[in-house]
């Protein structure tokens, strides 16, 4: 028995893989391109028999088809993605690539071979399609959290292709009862995240006394969920969930930007209080807003509390306070992944300059 993981060397794949294998779980194969945001040490000391790395792309058709021939898995869980929105503003390209002609490469590979196995077989079957609470756009102050009935309505080159995505996986069951599940989380922090995102970015540079660039007013509403509770969500969707139903998955913990930057650098000062950096709330810096940036995001996790019994270990307070221990813990790992191409992107994405320091 095996599964197939697709993105299982970035930031929630990772988070997956150990909390799979750990809960007992079978041998995974993790597909994965190792893109910038992919990062072989995550895996590295697990034994091979628990976890095969194949360095390739969701998009060919050739090596899917073989691993789903060679290995046989029970399921396929694709979180392979280019997933930074900055990115996908300054270059959608890869977006476009990735998340739909990829996923769509995926779902015809798994029709493929399902097409090839005994009907007992291919029921038990399912792909699991990781998605994200950005397809359903921006809410305003009042507005009702998102439901899986909220209609789609994609702001960024990354949501749309994430959109186009999902709708693919819907058309898949509709037309061709391929078995998918589909969930759409709301922002996940924890470790190993890769530092272009909120969170690590703050913890990082304020750790050094570095600006923290703060964008526009600083106001927009997150709602944030540790990456631990958003695996185990997606356990027991692929465990108990109706094939062609859609789990929104969230833990109700919308926060302000601002507020949780703040929260970052009374931790920091708590913990690693340094004289010459002094209050870190001090390096906030309002630099100019994300074009389109979306203004409110929300989750309302009723259809997965209340039909799979989904509740998070995690409340913000304790989860953050546990995220940035670990990012002080494993300074190995974050020089590693604070090299090369992530300098390129602060250089290109906070100005000139702003990447000499990041050693
Ligand atoms: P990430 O950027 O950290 O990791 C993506 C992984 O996919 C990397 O290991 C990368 O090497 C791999 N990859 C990229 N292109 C590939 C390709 N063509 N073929 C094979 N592998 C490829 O992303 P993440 O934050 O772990 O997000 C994982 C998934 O979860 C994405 O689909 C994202 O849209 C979704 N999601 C993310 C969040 C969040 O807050 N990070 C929230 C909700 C949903
Ligand atoms: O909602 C789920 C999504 O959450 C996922 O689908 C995406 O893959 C993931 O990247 C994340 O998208 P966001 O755009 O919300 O995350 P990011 O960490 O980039 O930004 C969080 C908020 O912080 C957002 O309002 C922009 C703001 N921000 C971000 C950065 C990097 C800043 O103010 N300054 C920054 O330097």
């Amino acid at each position: 028995m095996s599964i197939l993981v697709t993105g299982g060397a970035g930031f929630i794949g990772a988070n997956f893989i150990l909390n799979w294998l750990k809960a007992g779980g079978d041998k995974v194969i993790n597909l994965d391109k190792l893109t910038y945001a992919g990062n072989k040490m995550n895996l590295a000391h697990l034994p091979s028999e628990s976890c095969e790395l194949v360095v390739g792309d969701i998009g060919d058709d050739k090596l899917v088809r073989s691993l789903l021939m060679d290995h046989k898995p029970d399921c396929v869980v694709n979180f392979a993605a280019e997933s930074h929105v900055d990115r996908s503003i300054l270059g959608p390209a890869d977006f476009i690539n990735t998340n739909i002609v990829g996923t769509f490469n995926l779902l015809e590979s798994v029709r493929w071979h399902l097409g090839q196995l005994e009907p007992a077989v291919a029921g038990r079957f399912r792909f699991l399609h990781v998605s994200t609470d950005e397809v359903y756009g921006s809410l305003g102050p009042d507005d009702h959290s998102f439901t899986e009935e909220t209609a789609y309505a994609p702001n960024s080159p990354y949501s749309a292709s994430k959109a186009a995505s999902d709708h693919l996986v819907r058309a898949y069951f509709h037309t061709y009862h391929l078995p998918v599940l589909t969930t759409n989380c709301s922002n996940n922090y924890g470790p190993y995240q890769f530092p272009e995102k909120l969170i690590p970015l703050m913890i990082l540079n304020a750790l050094s006394g570095r600006e923290l660039p703060v964008y526009g007013d600083g106001r927009q509403v997150r709602d944030w969920l540790h990456v631990e509770d958003h695996v185990r969500a997606i356990r027991l969707v692929l465990e108990k969930g109706e094939p062609g139903r859609v789990y929104n998955i969230g833990g109700r913990a919308e926060k302000p930007n601002m507020e949780v930057v703040t929260l970052i650098c009374s931790l920091l000062d708590e913990m690693v209080f340094d004289p010459k950096i002094g209050p870190r709330l001090n390096l906030v810096k309002h630099v100019p807003d994300r074009p389109g940036h979306d203004r409110r995001y929300s989750i309302d996790p009723t259809r997965i509390s209340k039909e799979l019994g989904f509740e998070p270990k995690y409340d913000f307070a304790s989860g953050l306070r546990q995220t940035v221990r670990w990012y002080l813990d494993n300074a190995e790992w974050v020089k590693n992944v604070q090299s090369g191409e992530y300098r390129r992107w602060i250089g290109r994405q906070y100005g000139a300059g702003t990447e000499e320091n990041h050693e």
